[in-house]
């Protein structure tokens, strides 16, 4: 059986958590492919909240084994703390799995990224300081430390001892930091989160081949967005992983044939949370209207995200970037207030014009949007639960963006909760 991606086409925050969880409800298992506790993905059901940071977003159904992939770099400490949480609120994790190939965050990492941060001044990313890039940096420079690793602690100590030799000295001399404690790390990771840990780790790959070869459905989940793409996003303002469906092969394990359907999903707006280029920004009246009626601030910081208008130029490129067959339409319900709304269907900078992003980011950042005016609705969606309710503007609007983004819209959501969406496809 193909397997599914779920991928943000913004700059996160879309309502992954939301539509993976909807979608889930047909598959079997949720494997996610990238990031780690940088990602927040809220999903309400029956008015009840449930915060995930890596835990996938298939968690909620019985039926469903959730999977961490290879891909995704793993605090421990918060895991633990996630499934605590999850299970304090009914939720059962014990189907849950781990892949020993994904990388451990320990704590010089997540030191590393926030002083990394400090020194950068006013340069600085707005990383959400959770050791992801340095965690992905040692990874690269194959100094990483795995899952596995936990297994056998003298391999462990050996990692640590070694990559310590590095990291130690950096914090000490160059940071004016204490240099980390080995004891007192092999002490927490090894004896104090590994007993809890071990029954999760698993094979996941062989897993995952099973399922698909088994005939199961398999959804790959995305954290963060397309345009927080190491590759392909607005660097050096991403994440330092590949949320693009192309990150799903390599953090999952599976090969591009199985994958068949990838579902982009937007917010019928933009927000963007830390630095970057940002061509659709709103700082007036009608961006913090989008803030107070989006709850636009973030599930896992607390940060006020930026908030602007629909970008297609952005969504036509991630349609190349991850093969989208088809894109979910969030929180139209937000913009219900609005009497003029405004989509960018192109850019412009010196004089010309451009449909498609630009790949020189100087000329990005002085890019202005060129918008496209539509009349607002004025009306409360978030009761609507078929889309001919809709009021005609509410559709225009939709079909105007899936004309300008060329893929079809195949559901809409009017509201957080799980059955706040319509099904859309023709
Ligand atoms: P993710 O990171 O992509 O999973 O998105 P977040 O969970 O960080 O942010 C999306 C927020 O919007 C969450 O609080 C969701 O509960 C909420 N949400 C999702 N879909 C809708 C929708 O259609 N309408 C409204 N009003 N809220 C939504
Ligand atoms: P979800 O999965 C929004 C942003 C950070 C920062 C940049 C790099 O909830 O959509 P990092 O800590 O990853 O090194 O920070 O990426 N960022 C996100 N923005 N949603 C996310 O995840 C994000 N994960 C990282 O704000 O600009
Ligand atoms: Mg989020």
């Amino acid at each position: 059986m193909p397997a599914t991606v779920v991928v943000g086409t913004q700059w996160g925050d879309e309502g992954k958590g939301k539509f993976t969880d909807l979608v889930a409800k047909e598959m079997e298992l949720v494997v996610r492919y990238q990031g780690g506790h940088n990602a927040g993905h809220t999903i309400v059901v029956d008015g009840e909240s449930f915060a995930l940071q890596l835990v996938p977003s298939g968690i909620l159904y019985d039926h469903i084994t959730p999977v961490i992939g290879n891909g995704v770099v793993v605090d421990p400490v918060v895991l633990l703390a996630e499934i605590d949480m999850l299970e304090g609120q009914g939720v059962d994790c014990s189907r849950l799995k781990v892949s020993g190939n994904a990388h451990l965050i320990l704590p010089y990492h997540q030191e590393i990224d926030a002083i990394t941060e400090r020194h950068l001044g006013k340069n600085k990313l707005g990383t959400t300081k959770r050791g992801i890039g340095p965690a992905y940096a040692d990874k690269a420079t194959r100094v990483g430390i795995r899952v596995q690793d936990l297994l056998d602690p003298k391999i462990f100590r050996a990692k640590l001892d070694l990559v310590l030799k590095e990291k130690a000295p950096l914090l000490a001399k160059v940071y004016n930091r204490l240099p980390p404690d080995p004891d007192e790390i092999a002490a927490r990771y090894l004896d104090e989160c590994l007993p809890r840990l071990e029954p999760y780790i698993a094979d996941t790959v062989t897993l995952v081949h099973d399922a698909l070869d088994a005939g199961r459905h398999v959804l790959l989940e995305g954290a963060q967005a397309t345009f927080l793409d190491l590759d392909h996003g607005t660097y050096p303002f991403v994440t330092s992983s590949n949320p693009v469906a192309g990150g799903a092969c390599t953090g999952a394990g599976v090969g591009p044939l199985y994958i068949d359907r990838v579902i982009g999903i937007a917010k019928a707006y933009i927000t963007r949370v830390g630095a970057g280029p940002f061509v659709t920004e709103l700082h007036d009246d009608v961006g913090d209207l989008l803030v107070d009626r989006g709850h636009e601030y973030g599930t896992n910081t607390g940060r006020r995200r930026r908030p602007g208008w629909f970008d297609a130029v952005m969504a036509r490129q991630a349609v190349r970037l991850n093969s989208l067959s088809e894109v979910a339409l969030t929180k139209l319900d937000v913009l219900d207030t609005l009497d003029t709304l405004k989509v960018c269907v192109a850019y412009e900078a010196d004089g010309e014009r451009y449909e498609h992003l630009p790949y020189h980011q100087s000329t990005l950042h002085d890019c202005t949007p060129v918008y496209e005016e539509l009349p607002g609705w004025q009306t409360d969606l978030s009761g609507i639960t078929e889309r001919h309710e809709l009021p005609a503007a509410a559709r225009d609007y939709v079909a105007f963006l899936e004309a300008q983004i060329g893929v079809p819209i195949s559901l809409v959501g009017v509201g957080p909760g799980r059955d706040q969406f319509l099904h859309f496809a023709a």
